[in-house]
Formats: structure tokens, sequence, C-alpha cells
């Protein structure tokens, strides 16, 4: 008797969202067929719809059915939001607030944004540099900024428009995603920059206080703490010396673009979002792109790369998740300048080969 299949939503959303989501097709089936041969369990794909394009269907960027179905799967995979169609709604129905919801409704604290250089990426930074670079980035991904309340806009009575934002984080928030940091050194180099602005925000004191008292579980992985403003610039300028980076929301948001610029091959990001329990949320750092919609340009590699680490930490299947890296690597090489479906068939011809020769 046959265990139930794996449940993956895919939720392509705007721009090249679909685009990129189709491109993982064959990889998904071929991935599919080799853990139904190895465990007897395929997996179960459903499609829902989030963003801009559940905005203009549902009137809600994230309907009630979409969180339905994600609750229910053991993996969620998601393409970009958001596009200029729907930038002057109010802020709760914008594209972006149905992700945002979406993170918080799984609970999935912990995003983990790895970078490495791919091959055939050109960074902007020397090479030899960028040769040793290979960073996990960890981001608190469903408090501060992004989160905070009291949030609002009002005109005074003088008639000037102001704004209201909180940050605010409890040491509970900041504990589970600095273990996470350090158990993900501990199977790495060891090392843990946990970024902060502590010479300005308490939020930041408390997070420094905090990870500090991690730190003591954790004799094994060295800690340093470094400033946001700082950190920026040794990234640039020594990007091969950091390890784990652990950050809050709004700081890991914007480093993690800096990742990308430093590879250069933004679109190859990927990333894992994962929870105490429950789906893990798995998509590419890159954005909905709406000037590159539709015409088949996109490389599908951040989107491919996150269903890579969803077979790791969704589906039991790290090596699979690992030939899949590697055949991305192998497309990425060739340098074919293939389309975006192209891209995606290709990839799923190397990963057979790869799986071929390693598991017979
Ligand atoms: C990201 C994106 C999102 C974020 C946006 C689309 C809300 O920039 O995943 O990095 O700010 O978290
Ligand atoms: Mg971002």
């Amino acid at each position: 008797m046959g265990q139930r299949p794996w449940r993956l939503l895919l939720l392509p959303g705007d721009g090249i969202g679909p685009e990129v989501l189709a491109a993982v097709r064959p990889v998904l089936e071929r991935v599919s067929w080799e853990l139904e041969s190895r465990s007897g369990r395929r997996i179960d794909v459903q499609e829902a719809f989030i963003g801009g394009a559940a905005v203009d269907r549902y009137g809600t960027p994230l309907p009630e059915e979409t969180l339905r179905q994600a609750r229910s799967a053991d993996a969620v995979l998601l393409g970009a939001v958001g596009g200029p169609a729907w930038d002057r709604l109010e802020p709760e129905r914008r594209p972006e607030s149905g992700l945002l919801s979406l993170r918080r409704a799984l609970g999935v604290y912990a995003n983990l944004r790895p970078a490495r250089m791919l091959p055939g990426a050109h960074s902007p930074l020397r090479a030899d540099v960028t040769g040793r670079f290979d960073v996990l980035l960890v981001r608190e991904l469903t408090g501060g900024l992004y989160f905070g309340e009291p949030r609002r806009r009002w005109v005074g009575q003088d008639g000037r428009r102001a704004a209201l934002d909180t940050m605010a984080y409890d040491e509970e928030e900041i504990r589970r995603v600095a273990l996470v940091a350090f158990a993900a050194a501990r199977k790495r180099r060891g090392r843990v920059t946990s970024v902060d602005k502590a010479n300005v925000l308490a939020c930041s004191r408390l997070w420094r206080e905090v990870v500090t008292e991690v730190a003591a579980e954790y004799r094994d992985v060295s800690l340093d703490h470094q400033l946001v403003d700082s950190t920026t610039v040794h990234l640039v300028q020594h990007p091969e010396d950091y390890d784990v980076l652990l950050t809050e929301n709004l700081f890991g948001d914007i480093l993690s673009d800096l990742l990308g610029g430093i590879v250069g091959q933004f679109g190859a990001l990927a990333s894992a979002s994962l929870g105490a329990a429950g789906p893990g949320l798995f998509e590419p750092v890159h954005g909905s792109a709406p000037d590159l919609a539709g015409q088949d340009v996109a490389i599908p590699a951040g989107a491919i790369l996150s269903f890579a680490l969803a077979c790791r930490y969704a589906f039991g299947a790290p090596d699979l998740g690992q030939f899949l890296a590697e055949s991305v690597d192998d497309v990425l090489l060739e340098d074919a300048g293939l389309g975006t479906r192209a891209f995606g068939e290709r990839t799923a011809q190397r990963f057979r080969a790869r799986s071929q020769v390693a598991l017979t």
C-alpha cells in the first residue's frame, strides 16, 4: 500500500511568476517520478491564486481558498507578486500584502536565502573574492517593521501628512530564528554574523542580547555582531568573510538584494521559509519583473532552486535537491541563452542524467 502523495501548492502570482513556475513543471515531474520509485510517494500538484492575479479575480490578494489549500499542503512554491497595475490600491489590497499575510498565516518565521557564485554569473566585484563567496542569509520573516502595530497614516490639525510604522520584537521571536541560524552554521563553516543597529535601536539591543544567549548553547559556532551599515561595506569589500548572516526582517530584505547584486545573478537566488510546523514556503528572491513578463526571457533558476530547497526541507530528499542544484549549474554553464521554458526542460534532462548516474 502506497503512502499518500506529497502535496505541493503552486502560487504563480504575477509578472514573470507564472512563467518561472511553468518552467519548474518538467523538473517537478521528474523529481516526483524519482520520489515515487524510491518511496512510493509522488508529488501531487495543485495551483491557486495570489497577489494581483487574485485581486483581479476575487478582489483580495490572499483568498480564503488559497490559504486553506496552503495550510493543507506540505510545501508551497510561489512565483512572484506585484506590478504597476495594482500600485494604486489601498495597502491591504496590494499584491504584496497577500504574500505578507501568507507568510504570517503559515508562521514561517525563518527565511533562508543562500547565495553563492553560479557558473556564468558576472559579479561586479573582483573574481578572487567572489570565487570563495558562499553565504546563507537567515532573515526573520514574520515580525519587525513589516507587521508591527500600530501603523497608520493621518493628516494632522496643521494639515500635514504623517505616517507611523512600528518595529517590535519579543525575545522568543528572536530566539527561534537565531536557533535556526546556529543550527545551519554548525552544518556549514561554523560562523554566525548577527546584523543589527544596536547603537541606535532598542529592538537591536534586545536582538544582540538574545542572540548572545543562544550562542552559549552552540560553543562550536563562533558569533560576531556587526552593525547593518558597516555590514554593507564589508560585504562589498570582503564577501568571502561571511558564512551565516542572521538579521531581522527589514535588514534581511535589503541585504538579500545586496547578495543578489554581489553574485550578479539575481534571478538565480532561491529561498525557503520555515516555521515550527506546517508547510514551508519556497520562493525565488527576485520580484515579478513586469517588464520581462510574457516574453520567455526570465531565467527560472531561482524558482527551480527554490523547488530544490523544497526537496530538501519538505520532501525529505536532500540528495535530489542537491542533484537539482547541480543540474541548474550545468545548464548555466552551457550558457546557451535559453528561454524560460527551454531552461526548465534542459534542467529536467540534466537532472535525469545526474540522478540516474548517482542512483544506479
Ligand atoms: C522579498 C520581497 C518582499 C519582502 C516583498 C515583495 C513584500 O522584497 O521577499 O524580499 O519585502 O519581503
Ligand atoms: Mg526583497
